[in-house]
């Protein structure tokens, strides 16, 4: 339904790639870690519940949090399953961080998190050198078993994703010399950050194009500051709104905009949407910026396979954006999102066309048919969410500039990236009844 104009100035909620991993490094460093900026969403919960399984005193103090590091290899075995919950990134990291350790632990999760492969991951730590109890299975529930004597590898990912280099990376502090992984794409470049600001020895060199990243084993980690910046893949629904309801304008203070995540905003800027970064700056070995947007005219475009990396978490809000741009909008190489909390290639033409926007999937392509002038987005459809946050964030997103309302089946997963959203969006000035279970 219509929203009135968005304005004012709000920071988003800490970057969930990074707080998994400033936690789990914490634990594997020797000395304490203090974090600040912290997302308190279920998925990053889920790690500091899952650490504390494994023997890891991790406290949260007034505002920010505290982990008392156990050093590389010093984890225990945990009394009972961890429950990972809907915490895909979560789950595959601590995979690699438990697989150095000689110990048994069992991994369940939620339906949406029991759907998705984890063969990926397990398929590099078997070469390590870890056992998989149900032999050949690829799925949660698992049982894995570590061992002290982890083989370095070198290992060439099949798939552009960090979650695989870095479940490798963070095996490879445990193994006995030195392990290289090597991605044709780049991914997001936080594992290799976070690794270096806690001492550990890591080359990044190019190969035949590739990106050749080795860590040393037998590592040593020291406990650290870690200054989590806002996450751009939480802003990038506010942005949105912004760029869909007329006459808004509104800032995001502190956003992360690391290279390997921006691809949203570099598209957004060629569909000519009115978007500045501001105070550019570096906070904990990561680049921050304030973020301005403008309500604004857009237009359709082709997103090229190349770019999905540095966005394939923005696809499903893309596809919501398009739908009020001029002209189509052809989104390819999507392959990975078939992959994520949910089907997102079907979840999202399917929420698309709930709401009389034409969509339509082929293959690895999504091409999104704008408003022709004049026409606006009908809505008035229920998505069904699939327990996929993002897709219940985009299409309350979409609603704001529709003719009619637009319901999302559950909203409740929310919390797992992003539980201000609702309150940021009203803070802001939009009308998002979200059913209750969401702040
Ligand atoms: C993440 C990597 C991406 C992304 C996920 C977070 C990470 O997954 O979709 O939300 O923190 O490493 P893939 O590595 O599977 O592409």
């Amino acid at each position: 339904m219509r929203s009135r104009a968005l304005s004012g100035r709000v920071r988003v909620p800490g970057d969930k790639s990074i707080s998994h991993r400033a936690l789990m490094l914490g634990a594997l460093a020797t000395g304490r870690t203090h974090i600040t900026g912290l997302l308190e969403g279920e998925d990053v919960l889920s790690t500091a519940k899952a650490l504390e399984a494994l023997g890891t005193e991790v406290r949260k103090l007034g505002g920010s949090w505290e982990v008392l590091g156990r050093g590389v290899g010093g984890l225990v075995e945990p009394a009972r399953a961890i429950d990972y919950g809907n915490a895909g990134t979560g789950l595959r990291l601590m995979m690699g961080v438990v697989a150095g350790h000689a110990m048994r632990v069992r991994f369940v999760g939620d339906p949406s998190l029991s759907r998705r492969p984890m063969g990926r991951v397990l398929e590099p730590l078997v070469r390590m050198g870890i056992e998989v109890e149900e032999v050949g299975r690829k799925t949660l529930p698992l049982t894995i078993r570590g061992t002290q004597d982890l083989m370095p590898i070198e290992y060439v990912t099949p798939v552009a994703s960090a979650q695989i280099k870095s479940a490798v990376l963070l095996a490879g502090l445990h193994a006995s010399g030195a392990t290289t992984i090597v991605e044709r794409q780049p991914t997001r470049d936080h594992t290799e950050r976070m690794l270096r600001h806690f001492g550990a020895r890591l080359t990044v060199a190019e190969r035949d194009g590739a990106r050749a990243i080795t860590v040393a084993g037998d590592a040593e980690l020291e406990g650290r500051s870690v200054n989590v910046p806002g996450d751009p893949s939480s802003a990038a629904f506010l942005v949105s709104a912004a760029l869909i309801v007329p006459r808004s304008e509104i800032a995001i203070e502190g956003v992360l905009v690391n290279p390997t995540r921006t691809g949203f905003y570099v598209t957004l800027a060629e569909m000519g949407a009115d978007i500045q970064l501001r105070n550019e700056r570096e906070e904990g070995g990561e680049p921050v910026a304030d973020i301005l947007v403008r309500h604004s005219r857009l237009k359709g475009v082709r997103v090229p396979p190349a770019r999905a990396p540095s966005m394939i978490d923005e696809y499903p809000v893309l596809a919501c954006l398009a739908a009020y741009a001029e002209g189509e909008t052809r989104m390819e190489g999507l392959a990975e999102l078939k992959v994520k909390e949910s089907d997102r290639l079907l979840a999202t033409a399917a929420g698309l066309a709930a709401n009389g926007v034409p969509a339509e999937v082929e293959g690895d392509v999504l091409t999104v048919a704008g408003s022709a002038l004049g026409v606006g987005v009908p809505g008035g459809g229920t998505v069904a969410t699939h327990l996929d946050h993002r897709i219940a964030m985009a299409f309350l997103t979409l609603g704001l500039g529709a003719d009619r309302p637009v319901m999302v089946d559950d909203a409740d997963t929310i919390n797992t990236s992003f539980p201000e959203f609702r309150s940021l969006m009203e803070r802001l000035g939009a009308t998002v009844g979200v059913p209750e279970g969401v702040r």
